[in-house]
């Protein structure tokens, strides 16, 4: 559904009354076009404590998507590091003046090692924040609190919490800010992560914690990162209309070829999204008992899949006490039960393949909780639950979980939200808007890669940093 607000505010008119009322000021996001390069302008380098880890690590990632870097002044070290990986690199501002604008800042905290280092992150934001581009990135590395050797060590890493969450809410723009905890030993299984949040792809992700760790199955480098699913065969549920048929469009762009599910009731739409994908159609409510054994039939016959992706998803809105046990059960069953037994059912027959990924899509009303949604609200906090729970279990067999948690996103499923309410929702997050199917789909793409297979058990939501549940 078209955003007018968004067009009016954008207008020579429109900016003039919203800035002089103080009203929201919702700037187009860029997004992704095929081809297109990870980052459309410099980067600057940042880090503080003692050793920063992940300078090595980083200089070898820019110098592959050939990036210009720049090292703040209290970074020299990056200068020979990225001179070592053969990057063109140079010195940002200096005496307190400031540089040229960039497209990125990228600070690795994996040194702070005591909350009397914070100063470090003071000073590069201070002296960065208004040298940051239109939808441009901030991405702060540090180690995971819980694997921290002391306290001290594990508070100063927690904090960064607190940074980047405020970042995301403060540079505006469309910039947004990220954290990602490293494990040790994890550091060379950053590359996916960087590329999705670097670029356009990550447009209506902001204020998320994302943890890299090692390797579940073997880490693989794909031979070209825009067909990073190339050869890879992708279930998407839901897959007729909306962030389904986005999801399929995205696997498809990346190279994969897709098996697209919906209810035989949507089979126009299911048949038209197939045939433009020259993918697989298959009519199935996947609500019924025999779904998960027709899907393992059905997958085994292809030879296996590598991807599934549970996109289909119901409401049935009510307050609890005016709910009918019936609409309760319905949801549940859709949004959660299937999606634990297809799971199972694929994963014990090796329906899906060793190496495989399996992703979830919860919903901000799963970790918000909402008005007249008990039933979706404790199917989609469930999701998170049977990612928490089972990505442990899934890594021991080589595959990854992992599920998104979709703000207001644009869709039919939105459109039929009151004007008052879907305002509300468009508005009340870091990007003053609702975000697009494909941001979703971007998203679930990231998690999908084979390179991505130190991202286990994670939720990410793609809420442009929505007030709810934040
Ligand atoms: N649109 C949003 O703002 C938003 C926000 C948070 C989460 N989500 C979640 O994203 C997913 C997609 O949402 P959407 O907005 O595209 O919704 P949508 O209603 O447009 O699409 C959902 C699709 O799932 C299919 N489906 C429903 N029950 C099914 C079943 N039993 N078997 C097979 N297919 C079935 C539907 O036919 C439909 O094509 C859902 O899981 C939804 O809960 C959406």
């Amino acid at each position: 559904m078209k955003d007018g607000y968004l067009d009016f505010a954008n207008s020579s008119v429109g900016a003039k009354l919203v800035n002089a009322l103080g009203l929201p000021k919702p700037l187009p996001l860029e997004r992704y076009e095929p081809g297109q390069p990870v980052l459309s302008g410099p980067v600057l380098i940042g880090y503080g404590g003692g050793q920063p880890q992940l300078l090595e690590s980083l200089a070898r990632f820019f110098g592959g998507i050939k990036a210009q870097t720049y090292a703040h002044e209290k970074a020299p070290n990056w200068i020979p590091v990225a001179n070592a990986a053969g990057l063109t690199t140079g010195r940002w501002g200096g005496a307190g003046q400031a540089g040229v604008k960039v497209k990125a800042l990228v600070f690795d905290a994996t040194g702070l090692e005591d909350s009397t280092q914070s100063d470090a992150l003071y000073w590069f934001f201070h002296d960065a924040a208004r040298s940051v581009l239109p939808s441009g990135r901030v991405v702060v590395l540090g180690r995971p609190p819980e694997e921290c050797t002391n306290p001290r060590q594990a508070t100063i890493q927690r904090a960064l919490e607190g940074l980047t969450r405020s970042l995301g809410k403060e540079l505006r723009k469309g910039i947004n800010a990220q954290l990602v905890y490293v494990s040790q030993g994890a550091e060379a299984n950053i590359e996916s992560t960087l590329r999705f949040l670097l670029s356009p792809r990550s447009a209506y992700v902001s204020g998320q914690v994302i943890h890299v760790g090692n390797a579940v199955g073997a880490y693989q480098v794909p031979a070209d990162w825009n067909q990073a699913l190339a050869g890879k065969k992708v279930l998407v549920t839901g897959a007729s209309r909306g962030i389904g048929a986005a999801i399929a469009e995205v696997m498809v762009r990346e190279g994969a070829q897709v098996i697209c599910l919906d209810v035989p009731q949507a089979q126009p739409g299911l048949s038209e999204t197939a045939a433009r994908l020259k993918g697989k159609a298959i009519a199935l409510d996947i609500g019924a008992e025999d779904a998960p054994q027709k899907l393992v039939e059905a997958a085994l016959a292809d030879g296996g899949w590598d991807v599934i992706v549970h996109n289909a998803g119901i409401t049935r809105d009510k307050t609890v006490a005016n709910m009918k046990e019936h609409l309760w059960q319905m949801v549940v069953n859709v949004n959660l039960s299937t999606q634990e037994r297809i799971n199972e059912a694929l994963v014990n027959s090796g329906a899906l393949k060793s190496g495989g990924r399996i992703v979830c899509v919860s919903s901000i009303s799963g970790i918000a909780g909402n008005m007249g949604q008990t039933n979706y609200a404790v199917s989609k906090a469930g999701v998170i639950g049977l990612v928490h729970s089972t990505a442990p279990v899934l890594a021991a067999k080589g595959i990854t979980i992992n599920a998104v948690a979709p703000g207001f996103i644009e869709t039919q499923m939105t459109a039929a939200v009151p004007f008052a309410i879907r305002e509300a929702g468009r508005r009340m997050n870091s990007m003053s808007q609702g975000g697009q199917p494909v941001d979703v789909a971007e998203a679930i793409a990231w998690f999908a890669s084979p390179a991505s297979s130190g991202i286990n058990g994670n939720v990410v939501r793609v809420c442009g940093q929505s007030l709810l549940g934040a």
